[in-house]
């Protein structure tokens, strides 16, 4: 059993927090929220203000940080967790008297942990990211609905870890997960999360976009022939289709196919495609800049492939 602190106990730290202490960890919540320690209180769970966590316990195995990092104008808005962070740095983790990790959950842009968590972290503290405490990045992809449900029933565990021990601090805590475990750098993982986010995004604008252009026509029973895509597209089910850095597509199909379906819904029913526009744009300018190495065509040469990654089980 370990000791862990979540710091933002929302749907995230919720579903976090519980889910550890189902599967046999003592679990301390913490929050700004005065209501959301109550509720907590009121079902049976240690949570606290963030000012008292650490007079709570000086002996923490571990603190899951999974504070809201909304975006603002565009932008994403850092100062919440920026300010969890130097509250983390000056109470519980100063006062930490063994070793701890420290493991952001919130979705943060690749290199946050390392360029801005760590040195708010060491600054704070006054201790040292590697030799007094460890750092983990570990993103979340549960659903809100299901929250608590695909906590504890887990598909992959991706655990970004700063050095080894760190890492295996957090595989502890998670030893009750049947699923894979997969430890890459912070950046990794969080880089991952981030993918894992955008694909489902544009999947959905892909398909409401096909919907709005198949919608120009009566009785058309879109949802059937998307469940048939769904089995006859090799993008749907392979999983792998499209991963590899292959560069643009080419082949006789789908070129001339996403052009030729652009033209016809702009001239059929006078509809942009923005999606497939870009696409086809995109891939225009990827066919001119891409090389071929060994006869084979590479988009981004200098892109590592994912071969650093060493899933544990
Ligand atoms: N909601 C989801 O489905 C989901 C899924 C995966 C990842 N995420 C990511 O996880 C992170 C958290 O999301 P959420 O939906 O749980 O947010 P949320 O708004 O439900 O919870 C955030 C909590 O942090 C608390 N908080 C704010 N500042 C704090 C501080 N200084 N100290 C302690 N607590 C503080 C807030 O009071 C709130 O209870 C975000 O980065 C989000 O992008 C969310």
């Amino acid at each position: 059993m370990c000791k862990l602190a979540i710091v933002g106990s929302g749907v995230v730290g919720q579903a976090t927090g519980r889910g550890f202490s189902t599967n046999g960890h003592d679990v301390t919540f913490c929050d700004i929220n005065q209501q959301t320690i109550d509720e907590l209180q009121k079902n049976g769970y240690k949570a606290c203000l963030p000012e008292s966590m650490a007079g709570e316990s000086q002996n923490f195995d571990a603190f899951f940080m999974s504070v809201s990092t909304p975006t603002n104008d565009g932008k994403i808005f850092l100062e919440h967790i920026i300010s969890a962070t130097k509250q983390l740095g000056q109470g519980a983790l100063k006062k930490n008297r063994g070793y701890c990790v420290v493991v952001p959950r919130s979705t943060l842009p690749p290199g946050t942990t390392e360029r801005v968590i760590i040195p708010t972290l060491e600054k704070n503290s006054g201790k040292k990211a590697g030799r007094d405490f460890g750092v983990c990045f570990n993103p979340e992809f549960l659903r809100e609905v299901s929250a608590e449900k695909d906590f504890v029933n887990p598909r992959l565990v991706v655990i970004g870890e700063l050095d080894r021990k760190s890492g295996k601090k957090v595989d502890e805590i998670y030893s009750w997960a049947e699923c894979p475990i997969v430890h890459t750098t912070l950046a990794e993982a969080e880089a991952e999360k981030y993918v894992h986010n955008l694909f489902n995004a544009v999947k959905i604008a892909f398909f409401n976009e096909m919907r709005g252009a198949l919608g120009k026509y009566d009785h058309m029973d879109i949802d059937g022939i998307f469940q048939l895509v769904a089995k006859s597209a090799e993008g749907c089910w392979n999983p792998m289709y499209g991963l590899k850095n292959l560069g643009p597509f080419d082949g006789s199909c789908l070129p001339k196919d996403t052009e030729a379906f652009l033209g016809w819904a702009k001239s059929e029913f006078g509809i942009d495609l923005p999606i497939l526009r870009t696409t086809v744009e995109e891939n225009r300018k990827l066919t001119k800049k891409s090389r071929k190495i060994n006869g084979k065509p590479v988009a981004h040469p200098r892109v590592p492939c994912f071969g650093t990654l060493v899933a544990n089980r």
